[in-house]
């Protein structure tokens, strides 16, 4: 698969508060890359950093460190007018709220005009008309029912499917969908995530979800990446990842996702670190929580090692020092 965003060693620092504020590495070191109509889910706990990578890649935010490349390109020098014309031609997002994301004293319609008027501005008003109507309908709307509406008239399903139907109207060829899904009930969820599928058969656009929710990702995507608090701990083949996860976050995340077939138990919360503690730890991050945790996961950052054929992850128990 030939590779269409590449991230390498991405960095964003944020300071807390003012004064006596102590550096949050939202994203620390991070690279990993996207092939062209690859489906690549983002998971990881709240906090994990995982809308930091996803604004730096729409560059709504700038890095601290580290380069974005789409397509070869290095994106993070590019000005305003180069990521507005050029660059959101190819990379659109859809954010988890989808009624804060329209104008509630304005008819749905008008929420198109922008990508009209920055993309297609020499179209005709019948033109917009009909290219409005085929989007609407590409992601399951009947237009009659949802056009001329104001965003309380219509259910957050219906409006998250004309959000996206108006990111993929510019044909992009990659979505960046932050917990896109997790506002809609759980049928709406499925239709949404196979919309995004079938767009990938027939368009090639990739995706990156970004979710908390292991069971969408493991759904929806051909690799996952798993983060926490700023560092990828384990990435590669979603089957590999989830059929044979490695490190002792992912199996974790994989012990706490709930099992119809399993009564409930409670096992207990792990001890969390203070959060301006986590992030002056010099080793890995997880160290405090991991009950394999030794010396040297405290002293020194684990790298990333290839364990199996395209199945990553970074920590001690498999650095083979
Ligand atoms: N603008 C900001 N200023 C300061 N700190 C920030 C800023 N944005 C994010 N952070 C911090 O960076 C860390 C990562 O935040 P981020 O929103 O990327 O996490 P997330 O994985 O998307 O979490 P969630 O699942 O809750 O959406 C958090 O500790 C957050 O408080
Ligand atoms: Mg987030």
């Amino acid at each position: 698969m030939s590779e269409l965003l590449k991230v390498e060693n991405l960095t964003k620092v944020f300071t807390s508060g003012l004064i006596g504020g102590y550096e949050i590495r939202a994203v620390d070191d991070v690279s990993f890359s996207i092939g062209k109509g690859e489906i690549v889910s983002l998971v990881g706990e709240s906090g994990s950093g995982k809308t930091t990578v996803g604004k730096l890649i729409l560059r709504l935010l700038n890095p601290t460190s580290g380069r974005i490349l789409f397509e070869g390109e290095d994106i993070t020098g590019f000005n305003k007018k180069r990521l507005k014309t050029e660059y959101y031609r190819k990379v659109q997002a859809v954010f988890q709220d989808p009624f804060a994301s329209f104008n509630p004293l304005h008819e749905i319609d008008r929420a198109f005009d922008l990508i009209f008027r920055t993309f297609f501005p020499e179209t005709s008003r019948g033109e917009r008309d009909e290219m409005i109507d085929k989007a609407l309908e590409s992601v399951g709307l009947n237009p009659d029912e949802v056009r001329g509406k104001f965003p309380h008239q219509l259910s957050g399903g219906q409006l998250q499917r004309i959000l996206i139907a108006r990111s993929l109207l510019v044909r992009p060829k990659l979505l960046i969908a932050d917990e896109a899904v997790s506002m809609l009930d759980a049928s709406t969820r499925i239709d949404i995530l196979n919309l995004l599928g079938d767009f990938r058969d027939k368009y090639g656009t990739s995706v990156l979800f970004v979710t908390h929710d292991l069971a969408l990702g493991y759904y929806i995507s051909d690799s996952t990446i798993i983060m926490y608090r700023g560092t990828i701990v384990e990435m590669g083949d979603t089957e590999r990842v989830f059929h044979n996860p490695l490190h002792p976050y992912t199996k974790m995340l994989l012990e706490s996702v709930p099992d119809v077939n399993v009564k409930w138990e409670f096992r207990g919360i792990e001890p969390e670190t203070e959060e301006g503690a986590v992030y002056s730890i010099e080793g890995c991050r997880y160290a405090p929580r991991c009950p394999l945790a030794s010396e040297v996961c405290w002293k020194r950052r684990p790298e990333l090692v290839e364990a199996e054929k395209n199945h990553w992850v970074a920590c001690h128990l498999y650095g083979g020092e």
